[in-house]
């Protein structure tokens, strides 16, 4: 392999996800496979910026692949997103004798790692970490099937409660821009309705459908939003004033963000370190790591841009089917 890269700086950037650390696991060991060193940059961008960069040997990332969370911490850095603050922090890998640099993160991240190669021909690759599985370029991003995972053993338990109690249930998941989290539990738990950024909702329509149902007996409801969509309580207070039932709400927050990553998880993080340091060893650079159909995808990381799930529609028209 023609390689000039001998030292590879790797960071986890933006929303952490369970998985982070398996995929800083297979980087590391699979670098020191082939000979080159390893840094790992603390804090994200902005630990290049601060110089908080520790070197890692193949017992830095023993007992790491089962943690939720990433030893590496992370943030989003003000002063590495403008054109000035990237030429410090090249300045900064330079110095560190760091030729390549691995981002695992969300869509900002990866507009990062893009104008950060652009600008300082320092040689980046991004692998997909968020656990709002909205990245172009990979069918799962690192974090998303735990997240939903995590989600759906809160919702089961709600559910026990809600039909006890006859009640309805309306639970926050998150996702700020992307509903997928909150599609794929809704569609997981049985779920009766789903308010997602990506579609209209009609309220309306649910009330009268929670009005028809309470008519013929059915009272227990779990209706889940999008953090991003609509707030749980609001909601909540609505659906008791439209129709008078006694309408609970939960709010998964952050929860969702952390625990033992799920087997797919684990997985995907291992294969898309190994294939990202494979990128640099053949000098390929400026690219996105993912696995679409269970192949590795190889994209420019300027067209690794949000993803809009364009099966919204169909996979709410099957929630109500089956509802
Ligand atoms: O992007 C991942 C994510 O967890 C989103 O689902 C959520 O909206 C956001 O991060 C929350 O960010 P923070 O941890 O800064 O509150």
């Amino acid at each position: 392999m023609a390689n000039k890269i001998k030292k590879i700086g790797i960071l986890t950037s933006g929303g952490d996800g369970p998985g982070m650390n398996a995929a800083i696991r297979s980087v590391v060991r699979y670098a020191l496979h082939y000979d080159l060193e390893v840094a790992g940059i603390m804090r994200g961008y902005q630990g290049i910026l601060e110089d908080d960069i520790v070197p890692m040997n193949h017992r830095s990332v023993s007992n790491i692949i089962n943690k939720g969370g990433t030893i590496l911490k992370t943030a989003r850095s003000k002063e590495f997103s403008t054109d000035e603050g990237k030429l410090k922090a090249a300045e900064v890998l330079r110095r560190n004798t760091i030729d390549a640099l691995i981002v695992v993160g969300g869509d900002g991240s990866y507009r990062g790692a893009s104008r950060l190669y652009e600008l300082s021909g320092i040689p980046t690759v991004g692998l997909p970490g968020t656990i709002d599985n909205d990245l172009i370029g990979t069918d799962q991003t690192i974090g998303c099937s735990t997240a939903i995972n995590t989600a759906l053993e809160s919702i089961d338990k709600i559910r026990d409660t809600a039909q006890s109690m006859e009640r309805i249930f309306v639970v926050e998941v998150m996702g700020n821009k992307s509903g997928y989290i909150a599609m794929e539990v809704a569609l997981a738990a049985g779920a009766e309705d789903v308010i997602i950024p990506e579609r209209a909702f009609d309220y309306e329509a649910m009330y009268d459908e929670a009005r028809e149902g309470n008519a013929k007996g059915k009272i227990s409801w779990i209706i889940i939003v999008a953090e991003g969509a609509a707030k749980a309580q609001v909601v909540a207070e609505n659906i008791t004033k439209a129709i008078g039932l006694e309408t609970r709400y939960a709010v998964l927050g952050h929860v969702q963000r952390g625990g033992t990553p799920s087997g797919q998880d684990r997985i995907l993080s291992t294969r898309l370190g190994a294939a990202a340091v494979d990128l640099l060893l053949n000098g390929i650079y400026g690219k996105a790591v993912g696995v679409l159909q269970d192949k590795i995808n190889v994209i420019d990381l300027k067209d690794a841009t949000r993803r809009a799930h364009e099966d919204m529609d169909r996979r709410y028209q099957l929630l109500k089917i089956l509802t």
